[in-house]
């Protein structure tokens, strides 16, 4: 059994599946977890970010999230190692009267959805997180939202891969994959060689779609969705903030022991992954304004990767037309959160045959894609 990319999905597919049993290998083109992976923040957020116009995939999210003290537990019992998962919370806060007024709106529509949310007053936010600025104008507290440090996450689920049977690969770069009669037959390497495999796991996060052999009409719609991010470190060290600080757009995440990131641009350029002066300047004066302490800290990393969006935002799991091939990929803004549901879900598909809900499904695209084609063959 083959899976394509070494990042957060690969990784945990592989995992789930040799726990299983399956022969697997990741074939990753550079170092385990250094795609997309290795830049998010971490927030395991369905709350934070709930969107009530996506609530299929806000049930996922949340179900992903109550999961995850399971995953993290046997995870580092397989790998032996801490997969840094942080049970924070998270604070929704406001800046001013325009914030505090979107604030309550958002309140209301967690509260319809049935969401764990409670709103706070400034007093009680900064009794919470003393740093918060006094200028604070309301602030929500999501007490089920954590957070899990990405880099940690994958150098553990590599190990677990090893410890249950399983190879990663790295330096492996898939050129092509083989396909015949509608059917996969294996993959075709950057160096040359060949793998047999009647099952592929098209894990390669953003780049799933350039994949050569795979037919157009069974393609995804993937476009990259940038995200600029900068890394800090409290040289005084933990302290400053103990839970994740929301503030639309802009995010504080703490990993307990004096490192915090702050994200995130949204911005819609190809490939580029270039960082700006702008967007630094943008993420450090939003954080600022509410959490002053942060110009204190020593800049370590600015960064930028790539999240693979999908046209409806839902990521894509399972398998599509292709006999053999499964599609794991098109996270987005959720691929950390989604991890092990994802693996739970391509290991039923991949070794059980079993469906997957309606709302991931490859299908989804098919559908639309051999409509299209169908009419443009029409002329
Ligand atoms: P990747 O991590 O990109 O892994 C794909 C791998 O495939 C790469 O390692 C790549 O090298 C490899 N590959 C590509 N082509 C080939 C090939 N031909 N052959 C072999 N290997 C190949 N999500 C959250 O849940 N919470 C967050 O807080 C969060 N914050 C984010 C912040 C930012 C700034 C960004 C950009 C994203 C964030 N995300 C977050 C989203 C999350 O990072 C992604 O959804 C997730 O990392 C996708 O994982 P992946 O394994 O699909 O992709
Ligand atoms: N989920 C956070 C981000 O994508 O920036």
């Amino acid at each position: 059994m083959i899976v394509i990319g070494g990042g957060v999905i690969g990784l945990t597919a592989a995992w789930r599946l040799a726990e299983r049993g399956a022969s697997v290998v990741v074939l990753e083109r550079g170092r385990s977890g250094s795609g997309t992976s290795h830049v998010a923040a971490g927030m395991l957020a369905p709350v934070a970010e709930a969107d009530p116009q996506e609530e299929q995939l806000l049930r996922l999210g949340i179900d992903g999230a109550r999961d995850y003290p399971q995953f993290i537990a046997e995870l580092r019992e397989r790998a032996g190692l801490d997969p840094g998962y942080l049970r924070c919370g998270t604070l929704m806060v406001a800046r001013d009267r325009d914030e505090a007024e979107s604030l309550e709106r958002e309140h209301h529509v967690r509260q319809r959805l049935d969401l764990q949310v409670s709103r706070l007053r400034p007093t009680q936010a900064r009794a919470l997180e003393p740093s918060l600025a006094p200028t604070l104008r309301g602030a929500l507290e999501l007490p089920d939202d954590h957070a899990v440090d990405p880099r940690t996450l994958t150098s553990a689920l590599a190990e677990a891969v090893r410890h249950d049977g399983g190879r990663v690969r790295e330096g492996a770069e898939v050129q092509a994959l083989e396909i015949d009669r509608d059917a996969v037959q294996g993959v075709r390497l950057a160096s040359g060689e060949r793998l047999g495999g009647e099952a592929v796991v098209v894990a390669a996060g953003v780049w799933s779609r350039g994949l050569a052999g795979i037919p157009d009409e069974v393609q995804v719609p993937l476009r990259p969705v940038k995200g600029q991010i900068l890394r800090l470190v409290d040289p005084s060290g933990p302290g400053l903030l103990t839970r994740v600080l929301r503030m639309r757009p802009t995010y504080v995440v703490p990993r307990g022991d004096g490192r915090y990131v702050l994200g995130a641009t949204m911005e819609e350029r190809g490939y580029d992954t270039t960082t700006t002066a702008g967007a630094t300047f943008e993420l450090l004066r939003d954080a600022m304004e509410l959490l002053p302490g942060l110009s204190e800290l020593v800049l370590d990393e600015l960064s930028a990767g790539l999240r693979p969006g999908t046209p409806d935002n839902a990521p894509v799991i399972g398998p599509g037309l292709t006999e053999g091939l499964f599609w794991a990929t098109g996270h987005y803004r959720h691929g950390i959160l989604l991890a092990s549901k994802t693996a739970e879900l391509i290991a039923g598909a991949v070794l059980g045959g079993q469906s997957v809900p309606d709302v991931v499904s490859p299908l989804r695209f098919a559908r639309e894609l051999s409509l299209s084609k169908l009419e443009a063959d029409a002329g």
